[in-house]
């Protein structure tokens, strides 16, 4: 059967590829394919921050999805590290939850790396802590004491992953939580301050000497240690603007290209590309008919990442792009579809993976029926935003346009009182 009738057969050919991703004496580590699930939060957690048969649920649905290399969503590090209420959290007490995961995970699919993104919320944690003093919130100030318990507590997360049978780490530098915040240009302010400074290299310092030691602790020829970096975080002072006041955007990617040179250079072996901070800045980190170019500048930064490192980058911002039915410009659906466009950036050199967020919620089986000739029957996203939406509002968050259980969630919780 043609893979499918209604995509091009070479694209689908390109986003088919595998990829080899670690090959060490003592293991080797394949993406079967070039589509990444993007770390998706379900805040679905039991109370005590384990996997719940709902999140048991969705992850085997995605596992039965196929796809390349799937992260499983921010995990908060400790209970002080959510930022929301039903967020899942990886410690000591809940290790037994994430065996099960894995577990059931491995069941339906032996082949796809399984990624633990790791996380603490810093400013949008319940009781907000920051890095440096901020001039829109009222949060504390981290002291060496908590830089410490966070470091360990971050070992700690990176070993007990590996004893729950993930594949890898993947270190959140992204959306304006505490580790991305370390690095923007405004964590340079605080007098004495060892976690920051003018340079990236001194604002990166806790970024690598944790790395170091999460891989003494699971060394790196057996376990994959990624990253995801807002490349551009759009607000005062963060990572990729201008100076530590400028919220626009430095062009030049100096810091953004040294950075990802600085991670490929501490042992990290995938870098994964965002942009923004969902609740500051949402249209930079997602597309909507509202911002459809910022497609373009999602490709852009990934680029200047692929383009200072010699390991992979996954690409972010390709759910909006759906069949073609978007507003890119242009007319012709095929050749600005997901997958024509995923397809081109990765034989162009842009990326190597494309990562679907929205889409993987939409469809969870969307690899399996893109690349086994079932393209018909893809559930495509809508971008309506309103897993977004939950996930905001506190309820468990997926698919409110397909999936019926979401649906009933959301209509309860948005209802006029
Ligand atoms: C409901 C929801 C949950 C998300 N959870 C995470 C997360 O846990 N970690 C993360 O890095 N990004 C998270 N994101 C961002 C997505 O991974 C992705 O970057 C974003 O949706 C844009 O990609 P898309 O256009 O493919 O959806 C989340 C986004 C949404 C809408």
């Amino acid at each position: 059967m043609p893979p499918s009738r209604m995509f091009d057969a070479a694209d689908i050919a390109t986003l088919a590829e595998p990829l080899e991703l670690l090959r060490t004496d003592r293991c080797t580590l394949v993406a079967p394919n070039r589509i990444a699930y993007q770390p998706m939060e379900g805040n679905d957690a039991a109370p005590d921050g384990s996997p719940s048969p709902v999140t048991v649920a969705r992850y085997l649905e995605r596992a039965a999805g196929g796809a390349g290399i799937d992260f499983v969503e921010a995990l908060a590090v400790s209970p002080e590290g959510k930022a929301r209420g039903d967020q899942l959290v990886l410690r000591d007490a809940t290790q037994r939850g994430f065996e099960w995961l894995v577990k059931k995970y491995r069941n339906l699919n032996v082949r796809t790396p399984l990624v633990f993104q790791l996380t603490h919320s810093g400013r949008f944690a319940a009781d907000p802590v920051t890095p440096y003093p901020l001039a829109d919130q009222a949060a504390r100030l981290l002291t060496d004491a908590d830089m410490a318990r966070i470091q360990d507590e971050l070992v700690s997360a990176t070993r007990l992953a590996q004893e729950c049978g993930a594949d890898g780490i993947d270190f959140k530098h992204c959306h304006g939580y505490l580790f991305g915040a370390l690095l923007g240009p405004a964590n340079r302010a605080r007098r004495g301050w060892p976690w920051g400074g003018e340079t990236l290299e001194e604002r990166a310092r806790f970024f690598r000497e944790t790395l170091g030691r999460m891989i003494e602790a699971v060394p790196a020829d057996r376990f994959l240690y990624t990253l995801r970096l807002s490349a551009f975080e759009g607000i005062p002072g963060g990572f990729g603007s201008r100076d530590s006041t400028s919220a626009e955007e430095d062009e030049t990617g100096a810091e953004l290209k040294a950075f990802a040179r600085l991670a490929e250079a501490a042992g990290i072996r995938l870098l994964n590309q965002s942009s923004g901070v969902p609740e500051l800045t949402p249209l930079l980190v997602r597309q909507t008919n509202e911002n459809p170019l910022g497609f373009f500048e999602h490709q852009r930064r990934a680029r200047a990442m692929k383009e200072s490192v010699h390991i992979p980058v996954v690409g972010s911002g390709y759910s909006y792009l759906k069949a073609g039915n978007n507003k890119l410009p242009g007319k012709d659906r095929a050749v600005k579809s997901l997958v024509h466009l995923g397809a081109q950036a990765i034989r162009e050199g842009g990326v190597d993976l494309i990562g679907i967020g929205r889409q993987s919620l939409a469809d969870p089986a969307f690899a399996r029926k893109l690349l086994t000739g079932e393209a018909d029957r893809i559930r495509w996203d809508t971008s309506c935003n309103q897993c977004a939406v939950s996930l905001r509002s506190g309820i468990h968050a997926g698919c409110v346009t397909y999936d019926r259980y979401y649906t009933d969630l959301f209509r309860r919780a948005t209802r006029p009182i």
